[in-house]
């Protein structure tokens, strides 16, 4: 039997063991109280809260309303009688915002993708993912038994060439919208190509585009003019720019209805609280009415870039409110963690392995929450943790 205890001892050597802070209270927008660092408040640039919606008191009432008329849980599966009328409704509406036939509602973006390659991929056929896919896209084609091949980051020439040459049939490219870690958004027009001459589904995962991304906040597919016939699978998250909880897949009839039928993360569990599809109604409303949201997250996100920039601190090239600093050691991430929470700043260092080997970083996101001033103060105090990490590796 492998020993537990050695493993959590070789982790924590490598400083590679992750940990949990607990946030205990939330005061205002864009702030949280984090009492395991002593109980103070610290301005938070972790979160994927990108429009400031998760703390919304139009989101709260929507979910206290149909809390009081539906209860807490929906007490069954979706197949069963879990299916309640916020979910209908919900999926209707999400069908008209991303300007297709149909949305199906899932629990979770984790799950979502695993229904999504689970069906699209059969066993022995070819999924070609970009190489900084989500991980619940790669266990989603590891599950399905078809055969995984990762093609070097945003490369869509790649992307052809492994669709193109081999034995099996190429089943699904898919691709994040816009990158969790690295903020970067895919090629879709070249990518869209690609699926397209090889007649493989293009599967966009745009848990971060959505709502950000696009005029109307209609993602990264939006941003790059792509309709439904060059991106006919679309995921999209509900925890993150809608403030709320779950996430749905996109599509004509025949895709939900083939999803309804085949998909074991659709089928085998709990149907997502009825109280939590109210908030995410509410919150595509405002997502719809206040384009001012978006406009104001990229507004920081610009601000952020030009002053973090002019004072040498070493970000990736990303346009979005995914804005990494790169610091590369695990060592170095964790201490600007450390320095940037005792000046005040919730920011969180990501390591391998959810970002390849020495690429460790700080991952800052911007949010419509924020203030000009919660920007140039964190510029400055990242300014200074990047001179000490600097200090550190001379
Ligand atoms: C690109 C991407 N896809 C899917 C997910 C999973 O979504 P969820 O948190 O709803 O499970 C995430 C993050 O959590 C993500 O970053």
């Amino acid at each position: 039997m492998r020993s537990l205890e050695e493993t959590l001892q070789q982790l924590e050597a490598a400083q590679l063991r992750r940990r949990r802070i607990t946030v205990d209270a939330f005061t205002s927008p864009g702030t949280r109280v984090n009492l395991e660092v002593g109980g103070r408040e610290l301005a938070d640039f972790s979160s994927n809260d990108y429009l400031g919606l998760a703390r919304h008191p139009a989101l709260a009432q929507a979910m206290a309303e149909s809390a009081g008329i539906a209860g807490a849980g929906s007490a069954a599966s979706h197949l069963v009688s879990g299916h309640g009328r916020e979910h209908q409704r919900l999926e209707e509406e999400l069908a008209d915002f991303t300007h297709r036939e149909r949305a199906l509602l899932f629990s979770s973006g984790y799950a979502a993708n695993l229904a999504v390659m689970t069906s699209l991929c059969g066993r022995g056929e070819r999924a070609v993912l970009d190489r900084l896919c989500h991980a619940s896209l790669i266990d989603g084609v590891r599950l399905s038994g078809a055969v995984l091949k990762r093609y070097a980051h945003a490369d869509a020439q790649a992307a052809l060439q492994m669709l193109t040459t081999g034995d099996e049939a190429p089943a699904v490219l898919a691709t994040d919208g816009v990158f969790s870690m690295d903020g970067d958004l895919a090629p879709l027009p070249q990518l869209a190509a690609a699926a397209r001459a090889s007649q493989a589904w293009l599967v966009v995962d745009d848990a971060h585009g959505l709502g950000v991304m696009g005029a109307g906040g209609g993602g990264t597919l939006e941003h790059f003019g792509l309709d439904a016939q060059a991106a006919p699978v679309l995921v999209g998250t509900l925890g993150k720019a809608f403030g709320s909880f779950g996430a749905f897949v996109a599509g004509d009839a025949a895709l939900v209805e083939f999803l309804i039928q085949q998909a074991r993360s659709y089928i085998y569990t709990t149907a997502l609280p009825q109280p939590v599809a109210a908030a995410t109604r509410a919150a595509l409303v405002l997502i719809r009415a206040e384009g001012w949201r978006r406009e104001r997250v990229h507004e920081l996100t610009r601000r952020f870039r030009a002053r973090a920039l002019r004072e040498g601190v070493p970000l990736a090239d990303s346009a979005t409110p995914i804005q990494p600093v790169l610091l590369g050691s695990a060592a170095a991430a964790l201490g600007a963690q450390a320095q940037l929470a005792a000046a005040g700043f919730l920011v969180i260092a990501i390591r391998p392995p959810t970002v390849p080997a020495g690429t460790a970083r700080l991952r800052v996101t911007l949010s419509a929450a924020h203030t000009e001033a919660q920007v140039d103060a964190l510029v400055d105090a990242l300014a200074a943790a990047c001179a000490q990490a600097r200090v550190g590796r001379t």
